[in-house]
Parts: structure tokens; sequence; C-alpha cells
């Protein structure tokens, strides 16, 4: 394709995008995932826009042995940062099954611009979209995603263990692995409930 030339076979681009499904970590089989695969997925996330050229995302992968700390720091923060009320086994537990589960959590992160010049919404949209590119392409590449945002990921404490700064926000863990079952099927309405439009 020449480099002025915008030319996609747009069927298959829909099919992609129809076709991205949340697939937990429980229905993962234990097939590693290539490190080039792992790579092509940031890649592809770093191609996301930004406004300002902020490039505001940040990415921690793990995978292997690195795993069991991070199911334990995770339900550490868990444990701490919960009321006892509020406190759920389920949620507790459901945690670090998903960490050990997957063979590859990358944990999300979006670092402030130090000047300030983006407000804040925008980099973390822009983050947002840096986390569709990763389900996308780990669609094509036949994996599951998973964006979990659970309490423990998105909270400061986490943040904190990160490395990130005050301005800086967790925003939960990606979790990628190969579906052990038929992939499923997503589900939506017709466009006129949520699109409108004037001619
Ligand atoms: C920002 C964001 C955060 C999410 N956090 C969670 C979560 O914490 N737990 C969960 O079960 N699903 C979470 N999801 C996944 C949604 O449940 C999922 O996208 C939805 O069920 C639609 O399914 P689909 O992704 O297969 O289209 C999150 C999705 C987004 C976009």
């Amino acid at each position: 394709m020449a480099n002025n030339e915008c030319s996609f076979d747009t069927d298959m681009v829909s099919r992609l995008i129809r076709k991205r499904r949340t697939i937990k970590p429980n229905a993962y089989d234990d097939r590693p995932v290539p490190n080039a695969i792992i790579e092509k997925i940031i890649e592809n996330a770093h191609w996301a826009p930004t406004h300002g050229q902020t490039f505001p995302w940040r990415f921690f992968v793990c995978c292997g042995d690195a795993r069991k700390n991070l199911a334990n720091t995770l339900c550490d923060i868990y444990r701490m940062i919960t009321p006892k009320d509020l406190f759920k086994e389920k949620k507790y537990t459901g945690l670090r099954q998903n960490v050990l589960a997957a063979p590859v959590t990358i944990s999300i992160a979006m670092k402030r611009d130090e000047t300030g010049k983006i407000q804040e919404i925008d980099e973390v949209m822009a983050v947002g979209c840096a986390v569709q590119n990763m389900h996308l392409t780990a669609t094509a590449y036949g994996l599951g995603g998973f964006w979990s945002t659970h309490s423990a990921a998105t909270s400061r404490r986490y943040c904190d263990h990160l490395g990130l700064n005050q301005g800086d926000k967790a925003l939960g863990l990606f979790f990628i692995g190969y579906p052990k079952s038929p992939w499923p099927l997503g589900k939506r309405g017709p466009i006129t409930e949520v699109a409108c439009w004037e001619d």
C-alpha cells in the first residue's frame, strides 16, 4: 500500500470490532502468550489517540512467577483499603484467581502530563482508547481479554506500588489468555437506541 493510501477490508474491521469480547481468566487455558504478541498488543496501544501528544498510558506487564507477587500485593491492598463490613471474600479470592489463571496481566495506568495543559478526563479517555486497541489486537490473535477495574487495582495504594505520582491513576488490570471454550457471542441492540441525527 502506498504511504498516502488508506484502504482496508471494512468487513474485516467490523468483524474484528464485533468479535472482541470480554473473556475472563477462568475461561483461559494454560497456553503461554508469546512475548512477540504481548509487544504487538502494547505497540498498538501506543498508537491510540492522545490530546496534546502526552501519551498518558503506562503498562506494567506481569507473567510467569511474578504473578504470585502481584496476586499477593493486590489481595493485601484489597484487605487494607476495604472496611470490614464491605469486605467480600469472593472479591478477594476472585482477584487472586484471576491473576494466577491469566498467563498475562497488564496493569493499566494514566500518567498525568506534568504541565497540566490537558484536562484529566482527556488523559483518562486516551488510556481507554489504548485499552481498546489492546483488546482488539488481542482478539485478532485469538486471545480473550478482560479489563477489570477492581477496587484494589484502581486504588491510591496500587498507584504508589507502581511508583506513580500523585496526579496519576491506576486504571485497572487487563487480563489476556487463550480461551478454552468456544468464543462467546456478543449482543448489541439497534443503533437507534444510542444515536440520533438530523439531515
Ligand atoms: C472501563 C471498563 C471497566 C470494566 N471493568 C469491569 C470490571 O471491573 N468487572 C467486570 O466484570 N467487567 C468489567 N468491564 C467489562 C464489561 O463488563 C464488558 O465490557 C461488558 O460486559 C460487555 O462485554 P464485552 O466486552 O464482551 O462486549 C469493564 C469494561 C470497561 C470498558
